[in-house]
């Protein structure tokens, strides 16, 4: 674990405000290679904003970010996808005008220049996606951009993955399908990584991830497993007065 540990994911005393606001203070989180962590809290709780701070979307105010043994803190993000983290966003960003196979070969290309080819069919063949080839990447159904984003995220064979409400808009046979695939990701001999999920869906969360991590109001208040967070007294205490609070 320890070793795994080396060669993941750590954000050490993350904090980042915007004119004022407090959206994350002092938040500290390890994801090792080969684990799944999903990242909770209320809206506005700062979980879009760590998850750009880690990718280098945004710079932090104080604190550093390290993949294994590299501090990556406050490097662009074109060189953070290169060194291993790839992430997806809250709101779908495909290149909609270009066809499946083109998008994920743009994940590719950004790290490789030789047998890209190859490795595009590869990964349409891994990921389902071969029927959807050569169909334009704006045309799919919804669940199957889900998909799509996540391939092209895995082209530059990332050590850590960021999925920014992967199920969101998703129906509950398309959430199925996608906790499977995000299970299948994790144990790969291939595209195996660690990985850190945003979702809203609390039951998936439960059943996903290995640990995980609370946030509230820019603050960490609970982190653990699965069972043990969702009797956490600061953490029901947070989603009181929230829709999720049925949920726990
Ligand atoms: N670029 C920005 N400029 C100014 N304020 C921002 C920016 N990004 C986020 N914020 C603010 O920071 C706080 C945290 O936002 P963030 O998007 O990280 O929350 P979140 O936990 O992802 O919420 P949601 O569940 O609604 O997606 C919010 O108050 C938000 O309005
Ligand atoms: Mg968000």
């Amino acid at each position: 674990m320890a070793e795994a540990a080396m060669s993941g994911l750590r954000a050490i005393n993350v904090s980042k405000s915007f004119s004022g606001l407090q959206a994350l203070l002092k938040v500290s989180l390890t994801v090792p290679v080969g684990t799944i962590w999903g990242l909770i809290g209320p809206n506005g709780s700062g979980k879009t904003t760590l998850l750009n701070v880690i990718s280098g979307v945004l710079p932090c105010d104080k604190g550093e970010i390290w993949l294994g043994d590299t501090n990556i803190t406050g490097l662009r993000s074109d060189r953070i996808a290169r060194l291993g983290i790839a992430r997806t966003f809250q709101t779908i960003r495909l290149f909609t005008h270009l066809t499946v196979a083109e998008n994920v070969e743009a994940g590719v290309m950004a790290v490789e220049t030789g047998g890209i080819d190859d490795r595009v069919t590869a990964l349409l063949d891994r990921f389902d996606l071969t029927q959807w080839r050569s169909t334009q990447a704006g045309a799919l159904p919804y669940g199957i951009q889900r998909r799509l984003e996540i391939a092209r995220a895995l082209g530059t064979r990332p050590k850590i993955l960021l999925l920014d409400e992967p199920a969101a808009g998703l129906n509950e046979t398309e959430s199925e399908e996608l906790l499977a695939m995000i299970h299948d990701v994790r144990d790969d001999a291939e595209y195996g990584c660690g990985m850190l999920i945003i979702d809203h869906d609390l039951r998936l969360i439960m059943r996903l991830c290995d640990q995980i991590h609370v946030l509230n109001e820019g603050r960490t208040i609970a982190e653990g497993a699965p069972q043990d967070v969702r009797q956490h007294p600061a953490v029901i205490e947070a989603y009181l007065g929230h829709q999720e609070q049925s949920l726990l």
